[in-house]
């Protein structure tokens, strides 16, 4: 495209308001094919003759708009009339307005920019294009303003006034074609209820925790305004809420023109259940004018999970919604407040979980080219991708790092796709480089700033790290990683030699350091710097931690002798915690493996179950419609955790579905024949789910389990796709290699046969 267009933007500094880039064309002949491409600093949205081009909303997504920018495609044939007007809105978006909790707005641009080329192919055989110049007219828009944190004004009373000929814009990044999924709108929710609180206000409650925007279809009188604010959740009063948005102001105003209007934004989304009406023209608000709708990357839903548990039905729920609403292009942290980032802890986490839901094949290949793009010469990753904050304000921590090694093998093994491996191979060996070459220590990874067992329960309440050593958990992601790599090599054919032994390194130094008698030592000394505000104390540096124990057992950093002992201590410390876990966002989506792999799938069922905080039931059965940033962000007596860091819709801890589906279902894809080409059957039935249906639509077909309790037996029926090896192995130790067919098991129930 960039050969044929120029990259223009308005003449005027255009602020928060958004502009319409218009260009008129006339032709005689007859036209066999038209196609638009288009691309944006900024966020764009196509017209022609008026009506709204494509499926997309947030085009052109958000990528490392310093290095490349998407551009997508769109066959216009049909629109064409031969007397046409092609109109580009234009807002800020991500490029050009505020970003992060700093509300750093021009990032990436100064002024929203965009771009496009009209092609139009003639029935005889010759070729136009119509491209961006200088003499596209720039016009005002009636979308007043526009933020993505703070929301949209739309006047549709505001005149529209030629603002002059575009000027060009020297915007220096590539064009790649689009590389990820569309973003486009999904579900469309009904209000359930319009709540009229104590406080007086009239709030709209959508039943549902999400991300995206509320459509409104009103007529009132000209010029009455209609503005409204989102919320996650009520207070304890029932009182609208919203101060966990932090600065995300979040407010839709919408200016009627006295005829039919349906508003919604085009360069902004909310993460919200309620809205709260700050005005309204009418008395009674009209349900049937509000839809809230869904939005996020239209990835195709692979992963089904039922079970007879309730609950457990409302958490896989919680989970579903968390990921909806935080894979909208990137893989975020939230969807609210002012940061909706790229937060590589929370994706790398998640991944595994979010590969069984849905195919984020395509998703995670678009993302993981920033990933790449943005890692430092020396190999480092920040703590968000894309990188939108100044330097300082994302550490290069361990954990958040490791996604560069993390997701590619995870995507790997999802969807078998080699190609994409190669692709990301050199990031993660430059990260394990990387690794290798920091710190003082050649085999560990000791000191730096680390985001740490991110909000576990062990650590200072009143600070957001856990009480587990940081260098213990960094040295820990550099085995893990470098096992990582090593797997990565061999599936490519590569020498790994070097890194096989790299890791046996890392391992022995690892258990040099911090183990002692086959155990991690109580307290470690404390390398890193200690922030402002911080007690030295104990912070950071225990070794003897319920996170700890789970990274040495899982990772397999132990010796097998020393399994038991790990394990039976890692039990123990949870026994004496009231069955229940101090573990953040480092330690939890390991635990429930940690303990199924070693002898105790109860204990790990138990943490499941358990419905005190800190656990997964407890927000369930406080109501929630979407995964929690902490365990115990609604606390117990009804107030909030805090309301600086306080997420109603986090997925980082929806990582447990990858221990309900791999575990408890016993569906995992063998590493050697991935996309489930070959896969492992090994289910973990127990009463307290009743049973389990699930099925996960994989590239080798559908995989369906279904086990139940009748009687004193376990039933089991088990379909598997033609040309699909399962390996199956039930708790009674039978095993059968299963291939396509339906099959149907029953054995006396797992508490009989202890
Ligand atoms: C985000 C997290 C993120 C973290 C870094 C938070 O503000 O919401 O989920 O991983 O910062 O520790």
């Amino acid at each position: 495209m960039k050969a044929f267009a120029k990259w223009i933007t308005s003449p005027r500094n255009m602020g928060s308001a958004t502009a319409t880039f218009r260009r008129d064309l006339r032709t005689e002949k007859s036209i066999e094919k038209a196609e638009i491409t288009a691309s944006a600093m900024g966020i764009y949205a196509l017209y022609v003759n008026g009506g709204r081009v494509g499926k997309g909303v947030l085009t052109p997504g958000w990528t490392s708009y310093r290095h490349r920018v998407q551009y997508q495609t769109y066959d216009v044939t049909a629109l064409l009339t031969g007397n046409d007007r092609i109109e580009l809105g234009l807002g800020q978006g991500w490029a050009v307005g505020c970003l992060g909790w700093k509300n750093t707005n021009h990032y990436y641009a100064d002024a929203a920019s965009v771009i496009a080329c009209l092609t139009l192919t003639y029935a005889d055989g010759s070729v136009e294009r119509v491209a961006t110049d200088t003499d596209w007219e720039v016009y005002t828009s009636q979308v007043l303003f526009s933020e993505i944190y703070h929301g949209e004004t739309v006047d549709r009373t505001a005149p529209i006034e030629y603002i002059g000929k575009a000027v060009l814009s020297d915007v220096e990044t590539e064009l790649i074609p689009q590389v990820g999924e569309w973003i486009t709108e999904q579900e469309r929710l009904a209000p359930i209820e319009v709540i009229r609180t104590p406080k007086g206000e009239t709030v709209v409650d959508f039943g549902q925790n999400m991300t995206g925007y509320v459509e409104l279809r009103i007529q009132a009188p000209r010029g009455s305004r209609v503005v409204f604010h989102h919320a996650e959740v009520l207070d304890r009063d029932g009182n609208f809420y919203n101060d966990n948005y932090r600065s995300a102001r979040n407010e839709m105003t919408y200016v009627c023109s006295g005829g039919e209007d349906v508003f919604k934004p085009t360069y902004s989304f909310q993460g919200f259940r309620y809205i709260r009406f700050a005005e309204y023209p009418f008395d009674e608000v009209d349900m049937n004018g509000l839809r809230a709708v869904a939005v996020h990357s239209d990835m195709k839903r692979t992963g089904y999970f039922r079970c007879g548990n309730e609950k457990i039905n409302q958490l896989y729920h919680n989970i579903i919604w968390g990921q909806k609403s935080n894979y909208l292009d990137i893989p975020t942290d939230c969807p609210q407040r002012d940061e909706r980032l790229g937060w590589t802890g929370d994706t790398q986490v998640f991944c595994r979980t979010g590969a069984i839901n849905y195919d984020v094949e395509k998703f995670f290949r678009k993302w993981l080219g920033d990933v790449a793009l943005e890692q430092t010469p020396e190999g480092a990753v920040k703590g968000i991708v894309p990188t939108c904050l100044s330097v300082g304000d994302t550490y290069i921590s361990a954990a958040w790092g490791d996604v560069a090694c993390v997701v590619p093998w995870q995507i790997y093994l999802a969807y078998g796709n080699r190609e994409l491996l190669a692709e990301n191979f050199p990031m993660m060996q430059k990260w394990v480089d990387y690794l290798h070459s920091t710190g003082p220590a050649e085999y560990l990874w000791l000191g730096g700033v680390h985001y740490g067992d991110w909000l576990a329960m062990d650590g200072n309440s009143e600070r957001c790290h856990g009480a587990t050593s940081n260098d213990l958990i960094a040295s820990a992601f550099f085995a893990y990683s470098t096992e990582l790599l090593v797997k990565a090599g061999e599936v490519l054919g590569k020498d790994m030699t070097a890194y096989r032994a790299l890791y046996a390194n890392v391992r022995s130094a690892f258990r040099a350091y911090f183990m002692e008698n086959g155990m991690p030592k109580e307290s470690l000394p404390l390398t890193e710097p200690v922030s402002e505000g911080a007690t030295p104390g104990d912070r950071f540096r225990r070794g003897m931690t319920q996170t700890a124990l789970t990274l040495i057992l899982h990772f397999g950093l132990c010796d097998e002798n020393e399994r038991a002992a790990l394990a039976a201590k890692l039990v123990g410390m949870i026994r004496e915690n009231g069955m229940r876990m101090t573990t953040g966002f480092v330690g939890t989506p390991y635990l429930l493996h940690a303990l199924s792999e070693n002898g105790y799938p109860d204990v790990a069922y138990a943490l499941l179950m358990q419905e005190k905080t800190p656990s997964w039931l407890y927000s369930v059965t406080h109501g929630a419609t979407t995964m929690w940033e902490h365990w115990n962000s609604l606390k117990e007596d009804g107030s909030f955790w805090s309301t600086s860091m306080n997420s109603f819709n986090h997925y980082a801890y929806g990582a447990v579905f990858d221990w309900i589906f791999g575990v408890a279902c016993g569906i995992t894809p063998v590493e050697s024949a991935p996309a489930y080409r070959e896969v492992r059957i090994e289910p973990h039935p127990d009463r307290c789910l009743g049973f389990i249906d699930t099925s996960i639509d994989t590239r080798n077909g559908l995989i369906h389990l279904h086990w139940y309790y009748k009687g004193d037996a376990v039933y089991y029926e088990i379909e598997v796709p033609q040309g699909v090896t399962a390996h199956l192995r039930l708790p009674s130790g039978y095993t059968e290699a299963l291939q396509g067919g339906v099959y149907h098991f029953a054995e006396s129930s797992c508490e009989d046969q202890k």
